[in-house]
């Protein structure tokens, strides 16, 4: 088969990287990803690699060259591999190898190999592909392993015995439920059983590398099915118990409930529907992780899971640390999710009152409405007119914090009074008089005391600080 890339838009590099490959006497070949997604017509990633049976590093010192002579070239020895930026492209150069692929080998000096050794130690079959440069046979597709049939029929399979694959290097686990997700693939059996009894072996892989391709799954059309995946291959238990703690349904008394970890699975799905926001789709992931160890069951109440959003907002960060997730402003911004997650619903149980309208929106302040996205999404019952009721409540709910934002401007609280107002008013200097003075105007807008505005904050401080023993 050839492949006709006399349309391709990167034709010109083509043909220039295969001039000086014919002049150095190196063969050379695209292959990974660039050729996958090239074949499955799917937009074609910015990096493409390309292999030589012979030095990677001096081909792409020599292609860098001809491009323009000041192109600086990145080298990695112990890799044998070099790449440049040309035209927005990362161009990466390596030299076929017969060892383990594995990117982050430690062991250096690996062997030259034909084009076909190179591609049987790579990950899978759909990405064993590769395209001849060569002038014999521009075009030509080489795939030993069939990885044109499993693109055809929908497979993600090993070159190699599977568990020698997997153990070369165990990050493919997650790569094969990453591609199975997005790709909208089936894991061949024999990958997938290897992928059970390997599953252990994920714990020696650093886990920035793991999270790359799990927030890969998070970011797919539905997340369930890699979480699923991962869930029966034992790597969700090793990577996040937190979620797998939340399986299973007890009954006490007649009375059961709901299976949290599917309901989850459920709420990612729903969440992913509206919104492409990494953190977003993981504080849907992570909203119930406090039920697994708040929940109790009592009698004439029945099940209860008292305080779970304030001890999952907890969790969070343990979460985050174990997983070397970034723990700034993205971990707050979930740890904030995760804890107002049942606010909005509990406004409807217990009354619209506006001074828990306000306080809702001084504590989601910028992110009220991914609040409401997480909300809306959490809303799993299959019973019609029950999801009817919840959507309009949540309407309800929202309307009324309309109108009490346009009233009080809470979202983005300022304080109207601020402390050096409050030094100047009583000649103060800093201390701890001027916190507690704010926090009770805060708190008296809050509770609807006073409306948010200066004249009477500034009232209220006066007769706040009288109290207190102070005179302007
Ligand atoms: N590869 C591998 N094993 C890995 C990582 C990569 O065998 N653990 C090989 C595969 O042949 C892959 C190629 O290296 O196609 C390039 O890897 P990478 O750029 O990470 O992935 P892509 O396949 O290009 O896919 P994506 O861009 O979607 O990550």
């Amino acid at each position: 088969m050839v492949i006709n890339l006399s349309q391709n838009r990167n034709l010109k590099l083509f043909k220039l990287i295969s001039e000086v490959a014919q002049k150095n006497g190196q063969s050379v070949f695209i292959v990974g990803g660039y050729v996958r997604d090239l074949i499955m017509k799917r937009k074609v990633p910015t990096d493409i690699d390309f292999v030589t049976e012979g030095n990677g590093i001096e081909l792409a010192k020599s292609v860098a060259q001809e491009i323009s002579p000041s192109l600086k070239v990145s080298v990695f020895k112990t890799y044998g591999t070099a790449m440049f930026k040309h035209n927005g492209l990362d161009l990466e150069f390596v030299g076929a190898r017969k060892e383990s692929y594995a990117e982050d080998s430690r062991k250096p000096a690996v062997e030259g190999g034909t084009i076909e050794d190179d591609q049987k130690r790579r990950d899978f079959t759909i990405n064993a592909l590769a395209i001849s440069l060569n002038h014999e046979n521009f075009g030509a597709l080489i795939d030993p392993f069939g990885g044109i049939e499993d693109i055809k029929a929908k497979i993600i399979k090993t070159p190699l015995e599977p568990s020698q694959t997997f153990s070369d290097d165990p990050l493919r686990m997650m790569r094969a439920i990453r591609f199975a997700t997005t790709l909208g693939f089936e894991i061949e059996n024999s990958s997938r059983d290897a992928i059970k009894k390997e599953a252990e072996r994920m714990k020696i892989v650093s886990k920035e590398r793991v999270m790359v391709e799990f927030n890969k799954i998070m970011l797919s059309e539905k997340p369930s099915v890699g979480l699923k995946l991962m869930e029966q291959a034992g790597l969700l238990d090793l990577l996040i118990p937190e979620l797998t703690a939340l399986k299973g349904i007890e009954e006490i008394e007649g009375q059961s409930h709901k299976d949290n970890f599917w309901h989850t699975l459920e709420v990612v799905d729903n969440i992913s529907v509206n919104t492409d926001k990494l953190w977003l789709r993981w504080a849907a992931l992570l909203h119930d992780i406090g039920k697994a160890p708040t929940k109790k069951f009592v009698p004439a109440v029945g099940w209860t899971f008292h305080g779970h959003e304030f001890l999952g907002s907890k969790m969070v960060k343990t979460l985050f640390t174990r997983l070397k997730l970034p723990l700034g402003n993205d971990m707050k911004y979930v740890q904030k999710l995760v804890k107002l997650s049942s606010r909005p619903i509990s406004l409807i149980d217990d009354g619209t009152s506006d001074a828990a309208l306000r306080r809702l929106l001084f504590d989601a302040g910028p992110d009220l409405e991914d609040l409401f996205t997480l909300c809306k999404a959490d809303i799993t019952t299959k019973n019609s007119s029950k999801q009817e009721k919840f959507k309009k409540n949540f309407e309800y709910v929202a309307e009324k914090i309309k109108e009490v934002e346009e009233k009080d401007q809470i979202r983005n609280f300022q304080p109207p009074i601020t402390g050096e107002e409050i030094m100047e008013l009583f000649n103060l200097k800093p201390g701890r008089e001027i916190g507690i003075l704010k926090e009770k105007v805060k708190e008296a807008i809050l509770e609807g005391v006073i409306s948010n505005n200066k004249q009477e904050a500034h009232d209220f401080v006066l007769k706040e600080a009288a109290m207190l023993g102070l005179k302007p």
